[in-house]
Formats: structure tokens, sequence, C-alpha cells
């Protein structure tokens, strides 16, 4: 008798394009090369405490992978560790985590895996912990999660801000205007950084480098003067000005993080139009476009690695591990080294010298 014969698969957090080529991934290899079953729970963790599930299939994953989404739901609310139910109106928590052992007991499974980013992944060791056979896949569009040197995802959120950049391009250099926009990433700047430097943006404003707006005027200022009567900056959610604090649009009590952030790049305008009277200045939020719609090829394609090599590690008996690409490899981290810390970007590393090197501004001198 084999040490694993059925599997179940969550996603949980916030979605991102490329779940759907894991879930398909994680299937296909499980049923093909292991003669596994496997089950997915239903709206992330929340399935797994309410027991709701479905069963995966080769003909239930079959022509999923382009599609945005996950055909399993998700939530980056529920946490069986801390579990909100409502109590007359009021949102209580409880430890839910037995009833989730339980479940899993009850069901026979015999191993887990994991899609999240690092609140779904904390969760995920959690259980690792409570003796649960789990692997884990690195997800966000964020790119934030350690021990790894990208999730999938976030290389099509950095394409539909790169394209949503080439479209204000334009539009901007007709009106003469300055235009931001404001990208998701929570407190690390990858997504504003490489979408401004494939946009070519004049501003990149980060959180891991605070900005100073007189800088910022000054970069508008100098480009105007060289007959360039328009600007591009792009800002992450999460930056701030030296001094100053992230702009919070609101909290989510119920949530692993709770906080939203949002509205720096109004901010931002209002601080330049105080200095610049002259100049016409317009804010697009990109929002939640960066999460959804298809995957671009290099998500696929790094989905499915990350699926077929979880499916692998569990059966390698690689339990409490995430899985990981290192270079071109695919490799095996402890999920501890990948929520340890969030992965920020290095103000001094190869990334922000090039950007620099062409004349991006990042606002601070
Ligand atoms: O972590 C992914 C992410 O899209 C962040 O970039 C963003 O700050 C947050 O989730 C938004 O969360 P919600 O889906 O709750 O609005």
């Amino acid at each position: 008798m084999k040490e694993i014969n059925q599997i179940g698969l969550i996603t949980g957090g916030g979605d991102c394009p490329g779940l759907n080529s894991v879930i398909r991934a994680v299937t296909k290899s499980a049923i093909l090369n292991y003669g596994l079953e496997v089950i997915g729970f239903l709206d992330g963790f929340k399935g797994l405490v309410e027991d709701n599930y479905i069963q995966l299939d080769l003909r239930r994953v079959s022509g999923i992978s382009h599609i945005g989404g996950t055909i399993l739901g998700t939530t980056n609310r529920d946490n069986p560790f801390n579990y909100y139910t409502d109590i007359a109106g009021q949102p209580q928590s409880s430890d839910q985590s037995e009833r989730a052992m339980n479940n899993m007991r009850n069901l026979g499974l015999d191993g887990l895996i994991v899609i999240g980013g690092d609140g779904s992944l904390h969760i995920a060791n959690q259980f690792a912990q409570k003796g649960v056979k789990v692997v884990g896949v690195p997800k966000t569009i964020d790119n934030d999660l350690a021990a790894t040197d990208v999730t999938f995802g976030f290389n099509t959120a950095v394409d539909t801000a790169s394209d949503a950049l080439d479209k204000l391009h334009t539009t901007a250099e007709s009106h003469h205007r300055v235009m931001i926009l404001e990208v998701m990433g929570r407190y690390a700047g990858w997504i504003a950084l490489h979408a401004g430097l494939s946009g070519s943006a004049d501003v990149i404003l980060i959180p891991e480098i605070p900005y100073n707006i007189d800088a910022v005027v000054a970069k508008i200022t100098q480009r105007y003067r060289q007959g360039k009567k328009f600007s591009i900056i792009v800002v992450a959610e999460g930056a701030a000005p030296e001094n100053g604090e992230m702009v919070v649009q609101n909290l989510v009590p119920t949530s692993h993080d709770p906080i939203r952030l949002g509205g720096i790049g109004q901010k931002v305008a209002e601080e330049i139009g105080g200095r610049l009277s002259q100049i016409e200045i317009r804010v697009t939020v990109l929002g939640h476009l960066q999460r959804g719609g298809s995957p671009i090829p290099y998500d696929r394609i790094l989905a499915t690695r990350y699926g077929v090599a979880a499916v692998d590690a569990l059966m390698a008996g690689k339990y409490g591990t995430m899985v990981s690409l290192r270079g071109n490899e695919i490799i095996n981290v402890p999920i501890v080294e990948a929520i340890k810390d969030l992965r920020k970007v290095d103000p001094n590393g190869s990334m922000i010298r090039v950007a620099r090197s062409v004349g991006v501004s990042f606002g601070d001198r």
C-alpha cells in the first residue's frame, strides 16, 4: 500500500493568474504519474473547515490552464486557526483547526497541497506542525515571498501594468499631462519597478525607497525644460514619503493582514499639483485588473512546473516544504523559510541601478 493515495488541494488568499494552471498540473500529474485521487476544497481554507470540496479528475481540469481566477474559489479571510463566524450578527473568531483535521481524517486524505501567498502558507505551516503532510506552492502577484525567485502570477500582473503604461503614454503625450499609475504590491515595489522599467516610466515610487516630492517635481520640470511636456509616474500602493506613512484605504479585520492599501496615487497628484499648478495631472488606479485575466505563457509554464513539482515533493516525503524557483531550477525549501520575511526590492540592487542608469527617478535625489 502506498503512503499517499488521496490528496487535497487548496487555493488560498487573493487570486492571481495561473492558479488554474497549477490545479490542472497537480491533478494531471497526481493521476497520470501516481494513480492518486485528488479533491479540491472550495473557497480556500473555508472549504477545509466546512468540508466543502469537489473531486478533481482529468475531465474537470481539462482546458483551464489559460483561464484566470481559480475554479476552486478562494478567500483572503478564512483562517481555520482564527475562524470567524457570525454569531447574532457579530463576527466571532474561534480555533476550528481540529474540525478541519477531522474532515481530512474522515476523507482519508493523505496529503495537502496549498497554493498561496504568505498568509495561506502560514496556515499551511500550522497544519504541517499538527502532522499534516503539506506542500506549498508560492502564489502572489506581489512577488513578495522569500525563498523563491518568482511567484507565479507576478509576471502577468507586470504585463497588465506595462500595457496600461503604454496606453497612458500616448494620451499623456497628446495632452502634455502628468499621468500617475497606482499599482498593487502591498509592502513591496516589485510590480511598480518591473512595470515601470518595461513601460518606460520617468518616475517610479516604491515602498523600499521613501520619496521626496520635490525630487519628483524636479524630474518633471527637468523633462519639461527638455521639451518633454509629459511625464509618466508609477506609484506602488505601499509607497510613502520620507518621514511619512503609507496610505491605508480600509481595514478588513477578519483577514490575515487586515490592512488594505490604496490612495497614494491621488496623494502624489495633489502634492505635485500644489507645486506645479500649470500642469494637468491625472491618476489611474489599476486595482484588481492586475489580478484578473489570462496568465501569460511564462506564468502558465511556471505554474505547471510548480504543480508537478508539488506532487513529486509529496510523493518523495518532502513534507512541510514549498516548491521554489531558483535560477531555472525548481527546488524545495522549508515553508518556514518562505514565510520568515517579506521579500522586498533591494534599493541598491541591480534592477534599481539599471533603472537609474536610464534616467528613472525614484523620487529620492
Ligand atoms: O496580495 C495581493 C493583493 O492584490 C495586493 O497587491 C493588494 O494589496 C491586496 O491583495 C488587495 O486585496 P483585496 O483583494 O482584499 O482587495
